[in-house]
């Protein structure tokens, strides 16, 4: 192999960031006298979690360079500057913000791993410490996985508190098994304030943190979620038929995510917001028509095509005007990826049969880059193709729905969202379901006349 493709496949961006990183770490170390070998684990393990694991949510590179530098801070200043017990350092915490953050399980272990071994390490190697620590991180990321509310939260970091003393407890005793020990009360007074400082942690930490690393957690998309939110709010009131529109957008997208164990609400509430800037000129989309008069009948397909284009725009305005999390923005700028605005593209066509118009009439971009995305990416036309369907029975759904996720997938749309062939097959089959029960609920019954003789 050349030296020049070589050269090409090495993200240099990255491996500054990482040879930045074990140098300020190496300084750290060096200063509180730690065991450097731990440096070179942590980086083990992260190459395992990024290369051979393939974690699936896994920050990016500066990202998970910073958590690792918390990671290892956490410990150092609470041993070595604080010169406080090892019980104390809020590993719960930093691992319930993982969890919530990036939804991801695994990475959560991984963190949970480093930091007790950290703090064994830095407590004169104190298995005791170690053990208790994992314990409690392990128990709290599996209570915090996709929970929607703070008050879950606080619970799960109260019970872990409990299942780390009870483990310390267990291991410091000095008796035989069989006798009772006294209870601890320095123990309970230090896994205490661990549980203070870790909700502490999660409650001060969050929102900067998901500002930081562009993330958005299932307790900020529940309050998202709100028709009370003042964006929402204006959308129902301002738009009504794109708000109708974006309601069963979102239970196509929550059911089919469900399937695949995507996170519903991600895609419940990037579907609420996904057409948001269809509220500043609402009258010239379809859902919003009164009385289908199409006011584009009166403007040239470019003109037209422009509108179109603009609530993508739009909706990215109205997203920074009221704060909306960039991870929602997401869904404003790709649910349309790069597809084509057929109608007015077919107009264009007739009118002008010899211009080259495909590239004029295609939506800017980018495709879809994550699951959630693509979801309401493809919910979203199914939507809007289930409206003209004019006898929907449920092999008519099937056909319409299974046609529009293969030209998706054919014209490439789905190439940078990680969805498999498996996953799609899922995300259909929610999608006929759901369908067929909407239309299930609108057939008309004949009326019952009987009460007029
Ligand atoms: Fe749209
Ligand atoms: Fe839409």
């Amino acid at each position: 192999m050349k030296i020049s493709t070589i050269k090409k496949q090495i993200n240099w961006a990255s491996l500054a960031i990482g040879l930045a990183f074990f140098a300020v770490m190496s300084l750290v170390f060096f200063i509180y006298s730690v065991d450097f070998s731990l440096l070179v684990l942590v980086f083990v393990v992260f190459v395992y979690a990024k290369f051979v694991r393939k974690v699936e949510n896994l920050p990016s590179n500066l990202d998970l360079s910073i958590l690792a530098a918390i990671s290892i801070l956490i410990p150092l200043v609470v041993t070595a500057v604080f010169k406080v017990s090892g019980y104390v350092i809020p590993v719960i915490g930093f691992v319930v913000l993982i969890t919530l953050l990036f939804d991801s399980l695994e990475l959560s272990f991984i963190f949970g791993f480093l930091v007790s071994l950290l703090g064994a390490s830095m407590c004169n190697d104190n298995f005791n410490i170690g053990i208790s620590l994992l314990c409690g991180s392990i128990v709290a990321a599996m209570l915090t996985y996709r929970v929607k509310r703070r008050s879950q939260v606080i619970r799960a970091v109260v019970l872990a508190g409990c299942v780390q003393f009870f483990v310390a407890f267990i291991m410091e005793r000095e008796q035989s098994f069989f006798v009772l020990p006294a209870l601890d009360l320095n123990l309970i007074r230090m896994i205490s304030l661990n549980v203070a400082l870790s909700s502490a942690i999660v409650l001060t930490l969050q929102p900067i943190f998901e500002y930081v690393f562009r993330v958005v957690t299932n307790i900020s998309l529940l309050e998202m979620s709100d028709f009370n939110n003042p964006l929402l709010r204006r959308l129902i009131l301002e738009a009504p038929g794109t708000y109708q529109h974006s309601l069963v957008v979102a239970n196509l997208s929550e059911a089919a995510a469900e399937s695949i164990g995507a996170n519903p609400l991600l895609a419940r509430v990037g579907a609420y917001y996904h057409d948001i800037g269809k509220m500043l000129k609402p009258e010239y989309f379809v859902e919003n028509l009164v009385n289908y008069k199409d006011i584009h009948k009166k403007l040239k397909p470019s003109m037209s095509k422009l509108i179109i284009f603009n609530h993508v725009k739009d909706g990215l305005d109205l997203a920074a005007k009221y704060k909306i999390n960039p991870k929602i923005a997401d869904f404003i700028t790709q649910h349309h990826g790069r597809t084509l605005v057929y109608y007015f593209y077919q107009r264009a066509k007739e009118l002008e049969p010899e211009g080259k118009h495909e590239e004029e009439y295609r939506y800017p971009g980018p495709k879809p880059q994550n699951k959630e995305t693509a979801i309401v990416a493809l919910a979203d036309t199914i939507e809007a193709l289930s409206r003209t369907l004019e006898e929907p029975t449920p092999s008519r759904i099937e056909e319409m729905v299974r046609e529009v996720v293969k030209k998706r997938f054919m014209e490439g749309e789905l190439d940078e969202c990680n969805l498999t062939l498996k996953d799609l097959e899922k995300i259909t089959q929610s999608f006929i379901r759901i369908l067929n029960a909407v239309f299930h609920a609108r057939i008309n019954y004949p009326k019952d006349d009987s009460h007029k003789q």
